[in-house]
């Protein structure tokens, strides 16, 4: 009966969202009939606002004007409510009154300042980040954004990229359910609820392979790769119903994706059926010409248009040739008309055809501007996304380093280098500033204050985040010397890492390092907090300093966040979403590799072997590694059956148990390895994850359920399908370390 039930509800919900379909369709139909060429051409072209930019403007042609003209569809970098009414109100003078669409890059929040994704993904917590997304969406929502340029899904492997700070890494699973758990966030109860923005998956496709790191970059990659790699995580936006995609600036094996016709109409409008539009990346239209593959800006307006990219941000190709190029029969009228009918679906769906303003209402603006419950979820997420890289204990004792004692009224702490009184660095790339920045974000000073009460707190800043001078340390030492605690806060300033922050160096800047070492010569106990946009390699800390908490770019309530897990009022949890090197000459560097024919099984297995003569093969940090100030223990893991056929289902358990004094959580991973096929398969690929909460003593088991479809890949034939043979199931605290047990799957 309840099944009845459910299906006769679920017929009903599907004709009335048929039903509603078709009304659009209908309405879209209805608008599209009454434009002109150029109107239609105007609906795909999107212009940056004129107070911002976040690329190379090209001239500012009487932007005001060409609104009112119907030439523009939708703007960028355009917030607050006054400023999109304003510009609301120009399109209303069009004649046929199509609203515009505003965009903009929430990456990671608005006011509330979120931590950037990468450090998110270090949580491994999906609730949390799709939270996250959410929030970001109320505060943007209510600030008349319409549409977020977010998630950035790219898989990364590649730390010297700047952009490797804006996804969630480099593996294709992790990347897939964060996607997923981004794109319900922004788009939550759906388009048409005024606090829902649009979400676009970003930026298709492979921009994280560009070649060294460097940002704009070619790709060269196989399509077996991309399809197994790099593809998954969009398609799993699309799967949670991302509203739109962008293309991207790079080339894909010699073809622009801007012009990519593989990428946007074969798969992602093809093989995918994806029904919302997508837009270019920032001028990439016109970037087709320096890549040497459009003569001039008609031409790339010809390529990108044919080959399926919807709507041109910036660079003013198709609103200055894609009449002409219709008129010519070079792009087809029906391409046009598709384009568009993408684009005005969507903002039918976002109700603004119904009520331009609908998202221009000042009492919701003023109440998103200090709202607790954002920025207690901040803090939540803030201290989710927190590595705990080490922890020793001191020469002689037992007891680790971490966490410390508050207010003892005995020790006295000092806290040194460039970023304990910062408060900008907290929120990092891609963030917003607010005038109000200095009396609502606190630093990491205020926080550690807070913790210690009346007792001494010692400060030196001992050395700039990125130059060469030494003329602090002695300053620093000398306070060293006489506190009986170092906490010592370095990293990379907010723009370090980011869009065109490609990097060559990507170890600890300036000499902030030396400043580490200076400082534990001293003898005293010393913790490092970390704070970057990407990995970043600090071998001399991480072989030498007791303690190491990797604290990324935390975003508003960041300081709180790492006084938190400093003094143990937070157990850290995080665990890395990608692999960290330990020199650059290691990158790419991933977990999920191939064996090759002449594997090295260790570091001291070099002769004739897949190895560095000069360096370790292994990373420093590998993926999916984070401590805890608990321990977990891992008994062996149980299987349902050691050889199973066809369709059945695999059970594989595994006890945890937290051995430790301090209640924690664990971020418990599957990984499988297939040990032959058709195609070599990767060392391990992570199939599963659950993050358990376990008392200190406590034990529980964690089951995962595998089914065929965790086996399949593509093979030479860009087949997805699952081999018959034998397979290694893996479960631990890490991709390093895990517990191992074997059986076949035959057909
Ligand atoms: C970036 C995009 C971003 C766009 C708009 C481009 O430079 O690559 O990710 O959404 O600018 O700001």
């Amino acid at each position: 009966m309840r099944i009845f039930f459910i299906s006769f509800y679920t017929l009903v919900f599907s004709l009335v969202v048929n039903a509603q379909r078709k009304t659009i369709d209908q309405r879209v139909d209805s608008v599209l009939r009454l434009m002109t060429l150029e109107e239609k051409v105007g609906q795909m072209n999107q212009y940056n606002g004129p107070w911002a930019a976040t690329g190379p403007l090209t001239n500012d042609d009487n932007l005001l004007t060409q609104i009112k003209e119907g030439k523009v569809g939708s703007m960028l970098n355009v917030t607050g409510v006054a400023r999109t009414r304003e510009l609301q109100n120009l399109a209303m003078q069009t004649r046929l009154k199509i609203p515009l669409l505003f965009g903009q890059d929430i990456i990671h929040g608005y006011r509330t300042t979120f931590p950037i994704p990468l450090a998110e993904a270090a949580s491994w917590d999906l609730e949390a980040i799709e939270r996250s997304a959410r929030i970001a969406a109320i505060e943007a929502s209510a600030a008349g954004v319409h549409w977020t340029f977010a998630p950035m899904v790219d898989i990364a492997r590649d730390p010297r990229w700047g952009r490797v700070m804006e996804g969630a890494g480099e593996d294709p699973y992790l990347g897939s359910l964060i996607a997923k758990a981004r794109v319900k966030g922004f788009q939550g109860k759906g388009l048409g609820n005024t606090d829902a923005v649009m979400a676009c998956a970003k930026h298709f496709a492979a921009y994280g392979a560009a070649v060294g790191g460097r940002d704009y970059n070619s790709v060269d990659m196989s399509f077996r790769q991309l399809h197994e790699v790099y593809l998954p995580p969009f398609k799993a936006a699309l799967d949670a119903g991302a509203a739109t995609f962008m293309n991207s600036f790079n080339d894909l094996n010699g073809i622009p994706a801007t012009a990519n016709k593989y990428l946007q109409r074969d798969i992602l409008k093809g093989e995918w059926k994806f029904k919302g539009f997508v837009v270019s990346d920032w001028g990439s239209v016109g970037e087709m010409i320096n890549h040497g593959y459009a003569k001039d800006n008609k031409d790339a307006s010809m390529l990108a248009t044919n080959a399926g990219s919807d709507m041109d941000m910036e660079s003013r190709s198709n609103i200055q040739n894609l009449a002409q190029l219709v008129k010519e029969g070079k792009v087809k009228l029906s391409l046009v008309d598709d384009a568009v009918r993408r684009i005005l679906h969507k903002k039918f769906e976002m109700g603004l055809f119904d009520d331009p303003y609908r998202f221009c209402n000042e009492t919701r603006e003023k109440e998103q501007w200090n709202n607790q419950p954002h920025l207690d979820a901040e803090k939540d997420m803030a201290r989710k996304s927190i590595v705990l890289l080490k922890n020793a204990p001191l020469p002689g004792q037992e007891k680790q380093l971490l966490p410390l004692k508050k207010a003892d009224g005995q020790s006295k702490i000092a806290l040194i280098g460039p970023l304990v009184r910062s408060i900008k660095e907290h929120l990092g790339f891609w963030s917003y500033d607010w005038p109000d920045d200095s009396t609502r974000i606190t630093s990491l000073w205020d926080e550690v204050q807070k913790k210690m009460g009346d007792n001494k707190l010692l400060y030196a800043k001992g050395c700039n985040i990125d130059d060469n001078s030494k003329a602090g340390f002695d300053e620093a030492t000398s306070i060293a010397k006489d506190a009986d605690i170092i906490i010592i806060s370095v990293g990379e300033g907010r723009d370090m890492t980011g869009e065109a922050k490609s990097k060559s160096n990507i170890h600890l800047p300036g000499v902030q390092e030396e400043l580490i070492e200076a400082i534990t010569a001293t003898a005293k106990p010393v913790v490092v907090l970390i704070s970057a946009g990407r990995p970043l390699i600090f071998n001399w800390t991480a072989d030498n300093v007791p303690a190491i908490l990797y604290t990324w770019w935390l975003g508003t309530k960041g300081a709180e966040a790492i006084a938190d897990v400093l003094f143990g009022d937070y157990n850290p949890s995080g665990k890395l979403p990608m692999s960290f090197p330990g020199t650059e000459g290691q990158i790419p560097i991933y977990y999920n590799y191939y064996n090759t024919g002449r594997p090295a099984t260790s570091d001291s297995d070099r002769f004739y072997r897949s190895a560095y003569i000069d360096f370790s093969i292994y990373p420093k940090f590998a993926f999916g590694y984070g401590l805890s100030y608990t321990n977990f223990n891992y008994s062996n893991i149980t299987l349902n059956g050691a050889s199973l056929k066809g369709n059945q289902k695999l059970t594989a358990s595994i006890v945890v148990s937290n051995t430790g004094k301090y209640d924690g959580a664990e971020v418990v991973q599957l990984y499988i390895r297939d040990m032959v096929g058709s195609v070599v398969r990767p060392v391990k690929e992570l199939k599963g994850f659950q993050k358990i909460i376990l008392k200190a003593g406590e034990s529980k088991t964690v089951s995962f359920t595998i089914t065929t479809e965790d086996l399949k890949f593509y093979n030479n034939d860009l087949k997805y399908d699952w081999e018959s043979g034998e397979f290694e199931i893996m479960i631990g605290t890490s991709s390093k370390d895990v517990k191992t047990a074997k059986l076949t799957w035959n057909k």
